[in-house]
């Protein structure tokens, strides 16, 4: 009796997962592709914006020896969240349900689950044939996440602002630069431990900020309103950047986003998928 209950519960299981296509690892590792995948063109945007910070903002004195750590409060919000939200733009916002609800006699349509299924639905087969929009996804999301993080406003806006502010009085006065310096580096103890998303352009030594000893004062820092637009003026081309770096036609076309493609080594991975 248990056994009997026990094997359609396991064949069940078995069964339902194998006939509804992209789930558990294939999500997971997907996803990750992705994720690691745009950690080149994202970290090239990333610092070319963190040098413009450094170069047009601070004080020579002043400017970390990486400028990328500027920008450690956005990219460790990123590394946080990014992951559950490309998850959730990809599965289940597009790509989900079977396929055999597409045919009326209940078998899976011609090419699916896989290698080439021209219905919307969760299989491996459905992504390669609508890469394009797969594609288009990732960019969406990546781009998203991080104009959310760089709104003027945004708690992580405003800790990169204070960290500008801090490394501008800091070139004037050392003991507040190493206060600050301690607690940022707590906040990145704390974070340590999260590696879920981790990613290369981040797992430089995060919160060495660097600052270069004060050497002269370099007066009063400006009022921070002034920090705030002329950091939300370079924040701003985030957006533009990523496009650019990602080739450009941010849409569905077949051609779109060639830099940020992959498509030939994605797809034969996503079919690598059972
Ligand atoms: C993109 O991801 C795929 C799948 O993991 C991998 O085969 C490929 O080498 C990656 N390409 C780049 C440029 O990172
Ligand atoms: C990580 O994200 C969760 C929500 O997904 C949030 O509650 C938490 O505060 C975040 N932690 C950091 C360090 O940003
Ligand atoms: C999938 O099939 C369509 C025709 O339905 C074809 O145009 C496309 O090239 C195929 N894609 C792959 C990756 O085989
Ligand atoms: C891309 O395609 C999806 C699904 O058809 C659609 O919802 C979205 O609006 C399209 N986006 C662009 C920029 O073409």
């Amino acid at each position: 009796m248990h056994h009997t209950l026990l094997f359609t519960v396991i064949s069940v299981l078995f069964w339902s997962s194998r006939v509804s296509g992209c789930e558990g690892d294939c999500i997971v590792d997907i996803t990750r592709a992705f994720l690691g995948n745009y950690s080149t063109p994202v970290g090239g945007v990333l610092n070319d914006l963190a040098t413009q910070i450094s170069t047009s903002m601070l004080p020579v004195a002043a400017r970390p020896q990486n400028p990328l750590t500027l920008l450690d409060p956005i990219i460790i919000a990123y590394n946080n969240v990014s992951y559950d939200s490309l998850e959730t733009a990809i599965f289940p916002s597009f790509f989900h349900g079977k396929c055999e609800r597409f045919s009326k006699d209940g078998k899976d349509p011609e090419g699916c689950p896989k290698p080439n299924c021209s219905v919307v639905c969760g299989t491996p087969g459905s992504m390669v044939h609508f890469y394009p929009i797969l594609r288009y996804l990732a960019f969406a999301n990546t781009r998203s996440v991080f104009v959310s993080l760089m709104k003027p406003g945004s708690d992580t806006f405003t800790q990169v602002q204070n960290l500008i502010d801090d490394a501008q009085r800091c070139s004037a006065t050392t003991r507040m630069c190493k206060r600050r310096r301690r607690s940022i580096k707590f906040a990145a103890a704390m974070n340590a431990n999260d590696d879920v998303s981790h990613h290369r352009w981040a797992s430089r030594s995060p919160m060495d900020l660097g600052f270069s000893p004060a050497t002269h004062g370099m007066g009063l820092s400006p009022r921070s309103s002034s920090t705030a637009s002329d950091l939300g003026k370079i924040l701003g081309q985030f957006g533009p950047m990523l496009e650019k770096a990602c080739g450009g036609h941010a849409n569905n076309d077949t051609n779109a986003l060639q830099g940020c493609s992959w498509e030939m080594a994605m797809k034969a991975y996503i079919l690598s998928f059972p």
